[in-house]
């Protein structure tokens, strides 16, 4: 077996090409944790966000060597600590969150702890798990922060995007009255989770969850007295009219993400792959995501 492994990396971010393929070793995992082979990692705005040294400009990453790139993955597990009863070869997906760390999922294999991954349905391919830990769980947890909607209006901005693709229905579950605001060409897709469409919206929404991350024109969408949940938590607009002003931060919870990779196994939530490209292509894969319009993740195969 190989000692070392590939991995996607930023020493000094400048964009896509500063994004560098490096081979690091490999690492057993501890007490609690799991190695996984990955077999495919979503590319997500804050990965961009990353090579861009947006992360870094804030102070954020301490790193002495390199960055790790990509929050989310599916694979199999490769090895288990002395007290994971995971067994090899079981197909999990899950999270790594925080910014400031010298691994990522853009990576041939992980160690992360079993508690922050869960099983993948038989039903459901690992490139399509991928694609669902960081932004359902996100989403999820936004929605947790809106509480219950007891027949109260809500506005999805962002709403064919992975996030607010996932709001949609999630939201709809816990009693509001969802449309979702998108482009006019994604007005079919946000129907079909169950929202009303818009493509301008105007002030007057009880609540407005902020999944294409508006800020400021989302706060202003919200009624006098009601509730805004953003989803950058580094840079949280400004409360205005009574509006409450609330944001995201998702974080692994493994016991969640089983029941939101079921919720998708059965039609409840969205899956979508735009496409499976190779890890070496990340730098392409990218630049097609920062041009905007995609709809579904790219997922890099490593
Ligand atoms: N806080 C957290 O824990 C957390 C977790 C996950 C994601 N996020 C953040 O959530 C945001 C969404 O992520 P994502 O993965 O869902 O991105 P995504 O799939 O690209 O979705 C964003 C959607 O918003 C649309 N959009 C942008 N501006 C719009 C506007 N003015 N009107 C209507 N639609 C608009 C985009 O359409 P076009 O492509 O046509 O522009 C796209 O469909 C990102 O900022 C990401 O960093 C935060």
């Amino acid at each position: 077996m190989s000692t070392t492994y590939r991995t996607a990396v930023v020493r000094t971010p400048g964009g896509p090409d500063s994004i560098e393929i490096i081979d690091v070793p490999v690492v057993e995992p501890g007490p609690g944790q799991v190695r996984v082979e990955i077999a495919g990692a979503a590319v997500n705005p804050v990965d961009l966000a990353l090579s861009a040294g947006v992360f870094h400009g804030l102070g954020m990453i301490d790193q002495p060597d390199h960055t790790g790139l990509g929050w989310d993955f599916a694979g199999t597990v490769a090895a288990a600590g002395p007290d994971v009863d995971l067994p090899v070869g079981s197909r999990v997906a899950g999270l790594v969150d925080g910014f400031d760390r010298d691994f990522g999922t853009y990576a041939e294999q992980l160690v992360v702890a079993a508690s922050d991954t869960a099983l993948v349905p038989d039903s459901l391919d690992l490139a399509t798990a991928a694609t669902i830990p960081l932004n359902s769980l996100a989403a999820a947890q936004l929605v947790d922060l809106l509480g219950d909607g007891g027949g109260r209006s809500l506005l999805v901005t962002g709403a064919a995007g992975a996030v607010g693709g996932y709001i949609i229905p999630l939201a709809r579950d816990r009693g509001w009255r969802v449309t979702g605001l998108a482009r006019t060409k994604d007005e079919k897709f946000v129907r079909s989770l169950g929202a009303d469409f818009t493509a301008q919206a105007a002030r007057g929404w009880d609540a407005v969850a902020d999944g294409a991350a508006i800020q400021e024109q989302g706060v202003a969408l919200v009624r006098d007295g009601g509730l805004f949940v953003g989803v950058q938590p580094g840079a949280r607009p400004a409360a205005e009219r009574g509006v409450t002003v609330l944001v995201v931060v998702a974080h692994p919870d493994g016991a969640r993400l089983a029941q939101l990779l079921d919720a998708t196994a059965s039609g409840h939530l969205p899956a979508r792959v735009h496409a499976v490209v190779p890890l070496d292509q990340v730098a392409a894969v990218h630049r097609a995501v920062a041009e905007g319009g995609v709809r579904g993740k790219y997922v890099l195969r490593p």
